[in-house]
Formats: structure tokens, C-alpha cells, sequence
């Protein structure tokens, strides 16, 4: 962290508006000043602007049961029909919602009319399977219109959605199952992956055939034409189900606070986070961040958020946010290197994309493969660029804009949480000048500060832990099944404060700067992974006795997974250390998924531990980055850091290859 503070202060480069773009732009720099004098009067005036009511609401903010917030409570709101039938209801029908990029090149365009027939088909096969108001239903599946369909027509019956990532394992599927007890599991036989058909099915086979009582029905996209293998009675088509169900749905007006979605993500202990989003404050926020960071204007944008459904920013700024403002947008299966390294940028100009939402990981990657790639495709229909994930190093925040964006673009560092559920701090377009690096300021009716340990404010110049002090419109409402947790989590560290678990900096202009988790969260490529969560598979592995994870230094990935492992007695003896390393990925992968596998696995002889016996992953930080070993006078065993440096030194070590690096924003 200290390092980052380092860099950070000596970035001087400023990005002042375009006046052109600033007198077009959605985002007015009154916004700040109004918001901050009335914030429940600006979300209130925002929500009513932005969404369409099926009984307005006169309450705004009931904060009495903090931390759990209600928002606009006594006001009832379909999230469906927000983002599909009041846009052909306006006469907007014709209007192209979503183009479809497949990974092998097929196409599909749907307009907003089209999205109506198929949500509403859905909506009826969903309740014609028993799902009613309230039943939890898991979504896997590949990056298919099918997805989105399935999204909404949950949120049309009110029967709360639980997307697991298609990249996430059986086993990791399982446990959300069972977790969020859900009815009714919607996959498809597979999808495209690195130019080749990826089996889902069988995951979800795997998963139910693990236990889960809860399970009625499998419902299945025939996507890849793969053979799959069929529960009679329990799994049923798609295309059956909608093609036995009318097109005609009544959306069902649902209270404000009812619940939207459940999704998981790692915290600081083993087990994944539920986290619960309801309705009408999250679509609030959504709307009213995607229109103003975006600059959005749906008549005549194209917009591409490259997140994957499985995560909030696939909830977020694919699904819910561009569907209710209206918007056009293009969705794409694959991986940024299919079948070429061109692929992002030939879709950018097929489609004419205005507005373009990526992660940094992505954007070092094709920083890394060469100005030429970009280079060869008309990318003039950019006008705003966007990125979220993880901080975005000042190199990389120029060479965006400079050529992906031709020196024109806005770009907007976003920085928010699943937890969040929506961009909580960023510059806006338009209005902000621009510091490459920096996510600079809470956007109007937001407020975040940086303190100290002692929840004091730090002076600008200094440096702390990001919090939230004032309640959001779409924070999250708790943890699924585990209120305790919520407190615990978010709201113990620093009394009345949200703690976001981001060490930031403020600058001399008071702007903040992120600096990365302070706690045992890693960010690789964007994706939130959790050490502990990656230990307990390690060490599932019969030939591990011990083994403590860190997240190091990546220039790609921004953090890449490093494990230390303690293998047992038995397990040494014969085996060479390259093929045990190799085991150990893949048995991470079995039990997480891929994205979770280690890039480097260094089998070790002991571990460094306190006298209290909590591994000191700082010190194998040091290790895993190359550095000097820090102080370790703290060790029980003070000897252990020449023993690991010594033995690493040693043949005994195993780097395997790297991870397969996952589509930018898997
Ligand atoms: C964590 C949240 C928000 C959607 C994607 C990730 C890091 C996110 C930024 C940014 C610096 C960022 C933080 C945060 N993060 N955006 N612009 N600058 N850091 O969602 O998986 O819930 O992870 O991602 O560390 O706490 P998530």
C-alpha cells in the first residue's frame, strides 16, 4: 500500500471536459451542491424521474432500522416493466434492446418489443413450473440473451434471482443452492468458450445430484447442441416451456423493498456472502448512475458493458440499468482473443459502440498485445469510456483514453461493491477534470470519507480505510439467512460508519484514490476472491497439510493468486513438486472454479505464524512480490522466513504456469 501511495501522489496529468461535450452532457455540476443540501429529496425527485410507479411512494428513507435501509417503502414497482414494457408502451417497440454476438459469430437482435413476448413467455413457463412470488431461482448459464430473458421474468414474478457465474464449479453452485434455497435452477446445455462448445449441464447434474431438496425443476437453453443428459419429470426445455406459455403477462406490482436478487461473493472467511438487493432504491441508483457516469442517451447510443451476468456489474450495467433508461446495447459471449485479439474492437465498430464499460485487466491486456490491434478498427463512434474492477494504474487510464478513445473520450474510473449495488464514486462526464488513476469524487447523494483507525477523518494528504457514512438508495439490504454477519461485516470496524474493506488516500484537492482491500480479499482480474475460501480447498486436498494464500502484485491481472503449501508426509516422497502443483490448480478449480486457481504454487516446509497461530500472510506477501521479508520479530518462530526462503531457494519449489488468463471481465 505504501508503494501505491508513492505513485500515486506523482501522477500530475489532468483531463479538463471538452467544452463541446460538456454542453451536451446529462451530468450538471449543480447536481453536487442540490444533492448534498437534500439528498433524500434528490434520490426521491431521481426515482420518481426515472422509474415508473405502480403506486408512488411519499416515504423516502426509513433509516430507524439501521443498518438495514428502506427506501421509497410504501411505494410498489415491477422491475420488469420498468425495463420492458413502459419503453413499447412510449412506442419505443422497434427500439433494438439487446445485439447479440455470439462467440462463434452468430447474431440474434432483439428489440424492446421482442424482449416483452419472450420475458412475459417466461414469466407464464415460470409460474407454469411452480415458481411463485418470493421462491429464490438459481441462474447458470453462458452470456445469452436467454440470461437476461431469465432475469427479468424473475423479477417479473417476484421470485428473486441467484445468478452463479457459468465459470464458477459444481461444488461452488452447490453450496449457493442450498444456501439461497432455491426452486428452480435455469442453465443451458452449454455455451462457447475459446472457440469451442463448453458444457454448463453437467454442473448443475453434479450439484443437484450432491443434495438439494429445494430443487423442483432444471429448466434448460439449448444453446451449444451438445448431448445432455435428462432427469425425466425434473428438467424441462426452454424453448418447450415458452413455446406452451402465452406471450401476455401481467407484471406483478411488487413493494419497493421487496427483494430483486441474492448474489454471492467471497468475504474475509471461507464462506460466500449472499448478498441481498430489493427493488426500488437499487433501480433508482442504477438508472440514475447509468444515464449521468455514462452520459447516456438512449435514442441514439450504442452501449457495452463487457461483464459477465454472473457478477454485479453483469446485474447492474447489462440487465437492469441500460434496460430501464432504454438504452441499445450489445451483449457478447466470448472471450476478448476469439477467435483474434481483435474481436472487442471489431464489435465496437460493427455496432458503431458509443459507450464502452470495461475492466482494467482488460485493458492492460490489450495494452500488452499492441496499439496495432485497436489500431486497425474504426473505434470514432466512442464517446465515453468506462472501468471498474479494480484501481486502474495512471498507464493504463491514459492508454485507454489515448487509444481506444483517440484523446477524445471521457474516461470514467467507477468504483463500487456488489454490496453497493451501484457506482458510488467516480468523476462525472462532462463536469469532472479528470485525474488518470483516481475514481476522485462520491457522486451526488453519496457520501464517502477516508479515516483512520480510530474512525477520524484523515486530512487530505492523508491516507486510510474508504467508508460510507450516509445510507444509499441501493445498498444492500443484509446477508441472506445471516443478519449478524451484515453487522459484522460492514458496520462493527467503525461505529455508524459502512466499511468497505478499501484502504484510499485522499489527494491535496481532497479527491480519493483506491488503493486495494486491506483485508483477506484478493482482486484478480477484476474478480473478487476470497484467501481463505481458496485455503479451505487447498487444504480438501488429501496431499495438503497446511497452506496459506496470498494475493501478489500482477501487472495484468493487478493481483494474481500465490499459495504456500505444507504437503503432507506421505505425499512428498515420490512425487515430483511440478506435478502436485498441477494437482492442486486443478483441484482449486474443481472445488471453485477456474478463476480461482493459484498462478504460483511454492511448497514450503513451514508456515509463518504468531505466537497466537494466525499465519502472517504480509511477510508471504513479501515472498510471493519479491521483496525483502519485512519484520518478523512477531514469529513464534523467528527461523521459519530463512527456512521458506531458503527452501524456496531450493529445487523443492514449483511455479506452475500461470493461470489461463479468463475473459477480462469473466
Ligand atoms: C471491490 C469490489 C464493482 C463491480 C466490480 C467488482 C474493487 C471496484 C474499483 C475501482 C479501485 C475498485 C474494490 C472493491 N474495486 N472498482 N474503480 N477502483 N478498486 O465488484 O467483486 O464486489 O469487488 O473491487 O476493492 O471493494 P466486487
Amino acid at each position: 500500500m505504501a508503494d501505491a501511495l508513492e505513485n500515486l501522489s506523482t501522477e500530475v496529468r489532468r483531463f479538463a471536459p471538452d467544452p463541446e461535450f460538456a454542453a451536451q452532457a446529462n451530468a450538471r455540476p449543480e447536481g453536487y451542491a442540490w444533492a448534498k443540501a437534500d439528498p433524500q429529496g434528490f434520490w426521491a425527485e431521481q426515482a420518481r424521474e426515472l422509474l415508473t410507479w405502480s403506486t408512488p411512494f411519499e416515504e423516502v428513507l426509513d433509516w430507524s432500522g439501521a443498518p438495514v435501509a428502506r427506501w421509497f417503502a410504501d411505494g410498489t414497482i415491477n422491475a420488469a416493466y420498468n425495463a420492458v414494457d413502459r419503453h413499447v408502451e412510449a412506442g419505443h417497440g422497434d427500439r433494438v434492446a439487446i445485439y447479440f454476438e455470439g462467440e462463434p459469430g452468430d447474431t440474434r437482435t432483439l428489440t424492446y418489443a421482442d424482449l416483452q413476448r419472450e420475458v412475459s413467455k417466461a414469466a407464464n413457463a415460470l409460474v407454469a413450473l411452480g415458481v411463485g412470488t418470493g421462491d429464490r431461482v438459481a441462474v447458470y448459464m453462458p452470456l445469452i440473451p436467454e440470461a437476461v430473458i431469465a432475469m427479468l421474468a424473475c423479477a417479473r414474478i417476484g421470485a428473486p434471482h441467484s445468478v452463479v457465474f457459468g465459470g464458477f464449479s459444481a461444488e461452488a453452485l452447490h453450496s449457493r443452492i442450498l444456501d439461497a434455497e432455491a426452486k428452480l435452477v435455469i442453465t443451458s446445455d452449454g455455451g462457447y468458450r475459446r472457440g469451442s462448445a463448453s458444457a454448463l449441464k453437467p454442473a448443475v447434474d453434479e450439484a443437484l445430484a450432491k443434495g438439494a431438496p429445494t430443487v423442483d425443476h432444471v429448466l434448460v437453453v439449448r444453446r451449444t447442441g451438445q448431448d445432455v443428459e435428462w432427469t425425466e419429470g425434473r428438467d424441462v426445455w426452454w424453448h418447450d416451456a415458452l413455446e406452451a406459455a402465452s406471450d401476455q403477462h401481467e407484471p406483478v406490482a411488487l413493494e419497493a423493498e421487496h427483494p430483486l436478487f441474492i448474489l454471492y461473493t467471497s468475504g474475509t472467511t471461507g464462506k460466500p456472502k449472499g448478498i441481498l438487493h430489493t427493488t426500488g432504491g437499487y433501480l433508482t441508483q442504477a438508472a440514475y448512475t447509468h444515464l449521468n457516469v455514462f452520459d447516456l442517451k438512449p435514442e441514439t447510443d450504442v452501449y457495452w458493458c463487457t461483464a459477465d451476468i454472473g457478477w454485479i456489474t453483469g446485474h447492474t450495467y447489462v440487465v437492469y440499468a441500460p434496460l430501464i433508461n432504454g438504452a441499445t446495447q450489445v451483449i457478447y459471449e466470448g472471450t476478448p482473443d476469439t477467435p483474434h485479439r481483435g474481436r472487442w474492437w471489431e464489435i465496437v465498430a460493427k455496432y458503431k459502440v458509443s459507450i464502452l464499460y470495461t475492466a482494467p485487466t482488460a485493458i492492460r491486456t490489450c495494452m500488452k498485445w499492441g496499439d496495432d490491434i485497436p489500431g486497425a478498427h474504426d473505434l470514432s463512434s466512442l464517446r465515453v469510456l468506462g472501468s471498474v474492477g479494480e484501481p486502474i494504474n495512471p498507464e493504463a487510464w491514459v492508454w485507454y483514453r489515448h487509444v481506444i478513445g483517440g484523446d477524445r473520450t471521457p474516461v470514467v474510473d467507477t468504483w463500487w461493491q456488489t454490496e453497493t449495488g451501484a457506482i458510488m464514486i467516480s468523476p462525472l462526464p462532462g463536469v469532472t477534470t479528470a485525474k488518470p488513476g483516481s475514481a476522485q469524487v462520491p457522486l451526488p447523494g453519496i457520501a464517502a470519507d477516508v479515516v483512520d483507525d480510530d474512525a477520524k477523518p484523515v486530512p487530505n494528504g492523508g491516507g486510510g480505510y474508504l467508508v460510507l457514512t450516509e445510507p444509499w438508495p441501493s445498498m444492500l439490504r443484509g446477508i441472506w439467512g445471516d443478519m449478524e454477519r451484515y453487522q459484522d461485516t460492514y458496520w462493527s470496524r467503525f461505529k455508524g460508519l459502512y466499511f468497505a474493506g478499501d484502504g484510499a488516500k485522499k489527494d491535496d484537492d481532497g479527491d480519493i484514490w483506491l488503493l486495494g482491500r486491506v483485508d483477506d480479499v484478493m482482486n484478480v482480474s477484476g474478480h473478487r476472491l476470497s484467501t481463505t475460501e481458496i485455503e479451505s480447498a487447498l487444504v480438501s486436498h488429501p496431499s495438503v497439510a497446511e497452506a496459506a494464500v496470498v494475493g501478489a502484485n500482477d501487472e495484468t491481472t493487478g493481483q494474481a493468486v500465490v499459495a504456500f503449501v505444507i504437503l503432507r508426509q506421505d505425499a512428498v516422497s515420490d512425487r515430483p513438486a511440478e506435478e502436485i502443483a498441477t494437482e492442486l490448480r486443478n483441484h482449486v478449480a474443481k472445488e471453485i472454479g477456474p478463476i480461482a486457481k493459484p498462478r504460483t504454487i511454492l511448497v514450503v516446509a513451514e508456515l509463518p505464524k504468531t505466537r497466537s497461530g494466525k499465519i502472517m500472510r504480509r511477510l508471504l506477501r513479501d515472498i510471493a512480490e519479491h521483496r525483502t521479508v519485512g519484520d518478523a520479530t512477531t514469529l513464534a518462530d523467528s527461523s521459519v522466513m530463512d527456512l521458506i526462503s531458503a527452501g524456496l531457494a531450493a529445487p523443492a519449489t514449483s511455479k506452475a504456469s500461470p493461470a489461463e488468463p479468463t475473459s477480462a471481465t469473466d
